[in-house]
């Protein structure tokens, strides 16, 4: 067995020996070209251990493109290098990062993936970390506004909206608070270069007669101000002027987070898309009256789908 020209284990400022000692074995076989995915120290000393078989690197950061590390180049997503197989060598890109390299080069290019890095195995995958449109907003959160929501709900909201993009319309959240779940409605529709409306209706700053009632309507207005599809209507969701305004627009995707409001609610499902979805949240809270949003969906033809981790719930719009 080939034996690496330092010890793996013993590598100072390192966390992933296991991951390397996996590589290693992996790159010291007869015959391989490998380009490694993610250019860090792990694939350095992957270069420094077993550099004949290490033809370059692929990484997704910009800025490392053109770099050459004894010799060995950081490629585009779009350069081929001569390789027999691509190893992966960061877990954050352990998913569509390396699959997306991995179609680039097709079945003649095997891709290995040690099996863990760290404490985190690579088996199973999470999407909220690994995926870019994840990292990229949850790298953000920071300056969201606060909300009720846990994270575990936002991620489903979030992949909710994203299934909606394919159906016409615009997006509405009724019961924003103080435009937390809106900011992560935001960010997916903005990634996603949209220009359809994020309405959201709320009394907000009107809302005083509630110990939550901590809605500030300019910081709101600032805190989504990047995507200028946003359209605040302050009111109560079933406000006569406010029900003009539902009336007038057509969805693909609503978020509903407070008791029912039937009229408002009739007024959003009627010009929901068919096949799009209608999510509840609060609603298996017995103060939200599961049985009268369960009433107004049968009443429709339709059965709430109730989320065994939690009180939010889906309906989908029927497609006939
Ligand atoms: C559970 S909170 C919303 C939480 C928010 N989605 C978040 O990300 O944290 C419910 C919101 O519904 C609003 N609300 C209460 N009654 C309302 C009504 N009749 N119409 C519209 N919004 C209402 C409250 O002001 C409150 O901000």
């Amino acid at each position: 067995m080939t034996q690496p020209i330092y010890p793996i284990a013993n590598i100072p400022h390192f966390k992933e020996h296991q991951a390397l000692q996996n590589l290693f074995d992996f790159c010291s076989k007869d015959g391989v070209r490998i380009g490694l995915i993610g250019f860090n120290e792990c694939a350095k000393h992957l270069v420094n251990l077993c550099g004949d078989a290490i033809i370059g690197f692929h990484d997704p950061a910009e800025w490392k493109t053109g770099i050459t590390f004894r010799g060995k180049p950081v490629v585009s997503d779009t350069e081929r290098l001569d390789i027999t197989h691509l190893a992966v060598c960061d877990y954050l890109l352990a998913y569509d990062y390396a699959d997306r390299i991995a179609t680039f080069y097709g079945d003649a290019v095997r891709l290995h993936i040690p099996p863990r890095f760290g404490e985190r195995p690579t088996q199973k995958i999470d999407p909220f970390t690994q995926e870019q449109i994840y990292k990229d907003i949850f790298a953000q959160a920071d300056s969201a506004p606060l909300t009720m929501m846990t994270r575990q709900k936002l991620c489903f909201l979030m992949e909710l909206l994203r299934y909606s993009l394919r159906l016409p319309g615009d997006v509405i959240e009724v019961g924003s608070w103080q435009g937390g779940s809106a900011w992560y409605l935001a960010k997916i529709l903005s990634w996603n270069k949209e220009e359809r409306h994020l309405y959201i209706v709320d009394p907000f700053e009107m809302h005083a007669t509630s110990n939550t009632a901590t809605m500030c309507n300019d910081e709101i207005e600032r805190a989504l101000a990047f995507y200028p599809g946003v359209k605040m209507l302050v009111g109560r969701a079933n406000e006569k002027a406010i029900l003009a305004k539902l009336s007038t627009c057509s969805y693909c995707f609503a978020h509903f987070d407070l008791t029912l409001q039937a009229e408002a609610c009739k007024h959003i499902w009627d010009r929901l898309a068919p096949g799009a979805p209608f999510v509840l949240d609060n609603y298996g809270l017995t103060g939200a009256h599961p049985g009268r949003f369960e009433r107004f969906f049968a009443d429709r033809g339709c059965r709430i789908i109730r989320l065994p981790w939690s009180e939010q719930g889906v309906v989908f719009k029927h497609t006939s």
